[in-house]
């Protein structure tokens, strides 16, 4: 019988609804069809004896006569156009010989499907950013900071003038007094207050993997990291404001990469060569004694230099007594929403009792005692009788607080008391109300609480968590 001529075989291939196109085993192009050539713009003549990379975008022909792996439906680029590529081997006695390939548009209707799956995450994605970015703004406002006391108004005032500004800032003060609180609101009213506020706190995160949540890190840079790589929180902060809070935790090694990065103004990904630009400002924070911590070189004296340009000391509650009736006020005016009460207000001798307190866990101590007390209350006064036991014993805790033991005495738990109830909720308990009397005793250090207890730092912020000690 006849062999098909090559004009025949041009006809059937042109009916087809396919380009084609023919490469040998070294990838050089044999044979282009010639709606293939004008698709990209070009002839026969031209492309013959070229390498198919450049001749066609995106191509894997070459690969292919190469491996003599076929691959099929492929998503190729060409020509801003996404095409379906499918490329083969060809093997004659048993050996590659080159490739054929073919391209065309998708299936109209799987086109639509494409489309609409692709419309969908598209959605869904703006949908998550949306909400990613409701969580970084800031949620407070200098409105938020409530008191009347001079020496409050006047750092509050500087606060003010100083949100501004783009330099860093150091926020010092005892646990509870609200430094977090002056972050949220200084990033708010500063011309940064439309982009993240990024809040970081360095001592609930593992030392190896506070690098990669500041940095981020690239593809395949350490066993279990996410495909494609993570962005780190000063480039999720781009030009907004990144808060590392518990700064005074933050171990040295990682101090020196911080400090070079805001030296640098840029960072370098876990696992990269590439540097990326950052612009953020910094805030941070700290209840620990900085200064006292560079003297014994615990934290780095140039690193304290570059973040104290400008510092803020938050004066503690029993050095402004004067400002626990308003606050309570306030705390009330929002516990009552949560717990659907109203008109709530403090007998005359609980305010008293008030002022007598040193209030070691400041601001907090007091909303978690007024919490406490919603909780238990009949009326809308709260009494005596509402206040924990601590602060129903009359001694003066002033010196209570400095015993190098804490002020929950053994004796005083009874434990055949314990209610009969499954183990684990007695465990839990006991847990929680030895790191709230722990806490209380350090005077909110969680640091040292944990040490106190002989656990991680990492361990004691979980379980706070999930005991909602805050
Ligand atoms: N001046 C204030 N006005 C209103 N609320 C305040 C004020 N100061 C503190 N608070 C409230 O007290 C609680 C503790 O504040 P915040 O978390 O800012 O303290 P902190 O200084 O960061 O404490 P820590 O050192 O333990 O992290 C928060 O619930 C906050 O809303
Ligand atoms: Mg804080």
């Amino acid at each position: 019988m006849k062999m098909l001529s090559r004009e025949w075989l041009e006809e059937i291939i042109s009916l087809l609804n396919e380009r084609i196109v023919v490469v040998n085993q070294e990838g050089i192009v044999m044979y282009m069809d010639k709606a293939y050539c004008d698709f990209i713009n070009t002839t026969m003549e031209e492309v013959i004896g070229k390498p198919v990379q450049d001749v066609i975008e995106n191509t894997r022909m070459h690969i292919v006569a190469k491996t003599g792996k076929e691959e099929i439906q492929d998503f190729q680029p060409i020509n801003g156009s996404v095409m379906v590529a499918s490329r083969f081997p060809i093997v004659i006695d048993g050996e590659i010989v080159g490739a054929v390939g073919t391209v065309n548009f998708p299936d109209p209707e799987d086109l639509r499907g494409f489309k609409n799956n692709i419309q969908q995450l598209v959605n869904d994605l703006s949908y998550y950013r949306s909400e990613v970015e409701k969580e970084l703004k800031s949620k407070y406002t200098f409105d938020d900071l409530v008191g009347d006391s001079p020496s409050f108004k006047k750092i509050k005032e500087f606060a003010k003038v100083i949100s501004g500004s783009d330099s860093s800032v150091l926020i010092t003060g005892e646990s509870g007094t609200g430094k977090e609180l002056f972050a949220n609101a200084i990033h708010n009213s500063s011309l940064r207050g439309h982009h993240p506020f990024v809040p970081i706190n360095c001592a609930s995160i593992p030392e190896e993997l506070l690098e990669s949540e500041l940095f981020g890190y690239e593809d395949g840079a350490f066993t279990g990291a996410k495909k494609g790589g993570k962005k780190g929180l000063f480039e999720v902060a781009k030009n907004g404001t990144v808060f590392l809070d518990e700064i005074g935790d933050m171990p040295l090694s990682m101090q020196s990469k911080l400090l070079r990065a805001l030296q640098e103004r840029e960072i370098q990904p876990v696992g990269g060569q590439k540097t990326v630009p950052i612009d953020v400002r910094i805030i941070a924070a700290t209840h620990q004694d900085i200064q006292k911590m560079v003297e014994e070189g615990t934290f780095r004296k140039d690193l304290y230099y570059r973040l104290n340009v400008i510092q803020l000391e938050i004066p503690s509650l029993r050095n402004r007594k004067e400002d626990i009736k308003i606050l309570s006020e306030m705390l009330l005016k929002k516990l009552e929403k949560k717990f659907y009460r109203k008109g709530v207000m403090l007998s005359p001798e609980v305010l008293e009792r008030f002022k007598q307190h040193s209030w070691p866990g400041n601001v907090r101590e007091l909303e978690n005692v007024l919490e406490r007390a919603i909780n238990v209350l009949d009326d809308h006064i709260i009494k005596w009788n509402d206040l924990p036991l601590y602060l129903r014993e009359l001694k003066k805790e002033e010196e209570n607080v400095h015993q190098q033991e804490t002020h929950v005495k053994r004796d005083e738990i009874n434990l055949s008391l314990l209610p009969i109830q499954p183990l684990k909720d007695t465990v839990a308990m006991v847990e929680k109300q030895t790191i709230i009397n722990t806490l209380e005793f350090t005077r909110g250090s969680k640091l040292k609480a944990a040490q106190l207890l002989g656990i991680g730092k990492t361990s004691f912020y979980d379980k706070c968590k999930a005991y909602g000690i805050k």
